[in-house]
């Protein structure tokens, strides 16, 4: 049975409740129906209700989450419990062709926060060139290094940590988010790793924030003063939870977009249909619809309100509303490697820091083998298209760090883990809807390292991790090898374990990307009133974590809208 209810509250939703009819029309309309409240959904949402003049409703999915003790905690024992439990959508790859068939638990927060409550918090910027390429190859106007930085620190709360080098201009100091760095530091960084990794050419940074993230250095995490998780749910949303134009639903999935009558050829949007925590079908009406629900579930939400390709949704019975065949295409993911090695009797390490050293190719390839890898980017992959592939070539001359070594210490057994991670892969994937039906997961192909050269560049990688283990400031920390171990010596053994050993960085972007899903106003092509605001909209992967990006597109996208009357829609 489904009972389709009108949600109706007060302008100033004054009850803390919502109040459902059965029939009639909403007495008042929303102006924001943000779908997902997650990274950037809450965001994006918090800052449209600063103007008294904006209603805004999120519809989130997952519950509220604050009383889960794992959220708050960023230990490595509170971080790795968060993956597979409750507040995780459990996705899984499709078995990855390239990569001996395994199956990727492709982790998206179902909670208020989204991502950013499960993530490992790590606040870092790309180089300016990564950000400069949305405008210059992707046509995103006004959204470049100097816009999206000046964004980010809008989101930012930066606190300089005594004794650790920073730069304070590198970051915002008012903004919601608090981010900062952790000390004591452990000895096994300060004396065993930043030494080693000197010692094997690379180089220090004093703050990866600039536009250069090249060297290691102690990357601040987004946390507050006293070391708990600093994210969109309890930085954005609850200080401002009593405005009464923000009103905020969790255990509401949105199931599809209701369409109104088109406008000049194009599709006008009039609200959304969600199912709640009953199973009932409800609807509410808005003159905007953002959809924020991340890479997997935006691509879902349009493609189930007939948005995408007329071949994959047709067949499921959705008929076509807007023609958009890159809808779930261009999907990109960091693929990672591992070194692993056993600690030493009497090493021990708080879990504090989790130094990054990012490696451009000038310093992680010699000379032949960069000239390989140049050649490998000659040629690209099924799926990735000719802007994406120009702006990866760029990327590469530009010398933009292509490699990340997270280094942390491995719990069980206990030991020093370097994780290489490909930052600007070539590889694209796509996420599509299977069935009609809202609340089944959708199929998401990553065809991670089909491209040869994300290969190359990674088993590269696992070799130079050796290389650091092995210099003489480590040998009091570790005790041995572990992984890859011993016994892989070759280029190709290596190539065969990073196949075996693949794993993510957990961000999947590109899902609904500037240039060919969005405008640079964030408008899905072909509507009116429909917009994207979050990681979905990335064109190629920048050579950093996506959070803090994250955080900036919401922060960009609510100036840019507050700015635009809803006659611009049109
Ligand atoms: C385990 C892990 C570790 C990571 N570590 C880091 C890190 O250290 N640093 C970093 O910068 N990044 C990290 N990331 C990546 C980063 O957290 C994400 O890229 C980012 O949070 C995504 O933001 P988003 O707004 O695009 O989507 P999300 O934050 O995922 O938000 C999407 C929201 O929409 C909701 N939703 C989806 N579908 C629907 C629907 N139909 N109806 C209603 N609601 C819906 C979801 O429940 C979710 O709340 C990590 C990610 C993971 C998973
Ligand atoms: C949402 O669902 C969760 C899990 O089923 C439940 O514990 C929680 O009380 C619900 N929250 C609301 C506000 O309905
Ligand atoms: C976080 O978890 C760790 C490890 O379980 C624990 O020692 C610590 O006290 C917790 N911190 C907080 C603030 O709860
Ligand atoms: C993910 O798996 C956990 C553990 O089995 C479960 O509690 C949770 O409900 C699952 N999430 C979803 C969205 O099904
Ligand atoms: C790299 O990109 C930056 C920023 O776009 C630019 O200033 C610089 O000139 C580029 N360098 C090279 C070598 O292309
Ligand atoms: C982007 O930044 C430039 C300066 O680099 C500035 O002139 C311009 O106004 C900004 N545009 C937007 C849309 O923020
Ligand atoms: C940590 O600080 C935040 C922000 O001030 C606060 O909301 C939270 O309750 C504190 N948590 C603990 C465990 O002290
Ligand atoms: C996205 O994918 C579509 C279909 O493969 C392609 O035509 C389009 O150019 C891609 N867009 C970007 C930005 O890569
Ligand atoms: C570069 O490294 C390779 C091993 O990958 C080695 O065979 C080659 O001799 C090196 N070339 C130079 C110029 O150092
Ligand atoms: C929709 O999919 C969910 C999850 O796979 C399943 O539990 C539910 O029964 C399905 N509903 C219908 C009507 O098929
Ligand atoms: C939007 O669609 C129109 C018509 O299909 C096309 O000409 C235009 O290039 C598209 N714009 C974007 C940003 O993809």
């Amino acid at each position: 049975m489904t009972i389709s209810h009108i949600v109706v509250f007060s302008v100033l939703f004054l009850t803390s409740h919502l109040v459902a009819r059965t029939s009639g029309s909403p007495l008042v309309e929303t102006t924001y129906v943000v779908v997902g409240g997650g990274t950037a959904g809450l965001a994006i949402a918090t800052r449209l209700s600063e103007n008294s003049a904006n209603t805004v409703i999120v519809l989130e999915a997952g519950s509220d989450g604050f009383n889960n003790p794992n959220i708050g905690n960023l230990s490595i024992s509170s971080i790795q419990a968060l993956p597979g439990s409750s507040v995780d959508w459990n996705y899984t790859s499709l078995p990855l062709k390239f990569a001996s068939n395994q199956i990727i638990a492709e982790t998206r927060g179902r909670v208020l926060g989204g991502s950013s409550a499960v993530n490992g918090a790590l606040f870092t910027r790309p180089n300016e060139i990564d950000l400069d390429l949305w405008e210059s190859a992707f046509g995103a106007t006004g959204w470049n290094w100097n816009n999206i930085s000046a964004a980010i620190k809008t989101a930012e709360h930066f606190s300089a940590t005594a004794g650790l080098t920073s730069i304070l201009s590198f970051h915002g100091t008012s903004g919601p988010i608090f981010d900062s760095q952790q000390t004591p530091v452990d000895n096994v960084w300060e004396q065993g790793v930043i030494p080693a990794v000197l010692a094997a050419g690379g180089t220090e940074s004093i703050d990866q924030n600039g536009g250069d993230p090249t060297g290691i250095w102690y990357t601040p995490r987004a946390m507050f003063p006293n070391s708990t998780r600093s994210y969109s749910a309890n930085s954005y949303y609850q200080p401002n939870a009593g405005r009464p134009n923000l009103q905020v639903m969790v255990n509401a999935t949105v199931s599809r977009i209701l369409w109104g009558n088109s406008k000049n050829g194009k599709a006008v949007a009039t609200g959304v249909e969600y199912i709640d925590a009953a199973g009932e079908k409800l609807t509410v009406s808005g003159d905007r619809v953002i959809l924020s629900a991340g890479v997997f579930g935006t691509p879902q939400v349009l493609e189930l309100s007939g948005v995408g390709n007329p071949q994959i949704i047709n067949p499921l019975g959705i008929s076509t509303v807007v023609d958009l065949p890159a809808v779930g295409e261009n999907l990109s993911e960091q693929p990672t490697t591992i070194y692993l090695a056993a600690f030493a009797s009497g090493t021990t390490d708080s879990g504090l820091q989790f130094p990054n050293n990012f490696e451009t190719p000038r310093t992680l390839l010699n000379s032949t083998e960069w000239t390989t890898a140049y050649s490998l980017l000659q040629t690209a992959p099924p799926g990735l298209s000719d802007a994406a592939h120009k702006a990866l070539m760029a990327m590469f001359l530009n010398n933009s760090v292509i490699i990340e070594f997270m280094s942390f210490p491995s719990p069980n057994p206990a030991g020093l883990i370097f994780l290489p991670i490909l930052l600007h892969p070539m590889s694209r994937g796509s996420s599509h809807i299977v069935s009609a039906n809202a609340t089944a997961a959708p199929s998401i192909d990553l065809a991670l390292i089909q491209s040869p050269f994300d290969l190359y560049i990674l088993t590269k990688a696992a070799q130079r991790a050796r290389r650091f283990a092995t210099q003489a400031s480590l040998a009091p920390f570790l005790a041995g090898e572990l992984l890859p171990g011993a016994a892989i010596t070759t280029d190709a053994q290596f190539s065969q374990f990073v196949k075996d050993s693949m794993g993510v960085a957990w961000h999947p972007l590109g899902t609904a990307a500037f240039g060919s899903v969005v405008d640079a106003n964030l408008r899905v092509n072909g509507t009116t009133n429909v917009f994207v605001v979050d990681g979905s909209i990335i064109p190629v992967q920048p050579g950093s974590h996506p959070s803090a990006i994250i955080y900036g597109i919401g922060e960009k996208a609510a100036a840019m809208l507050k700015a635009s009357p809803l006659t611009n829609d049109v």
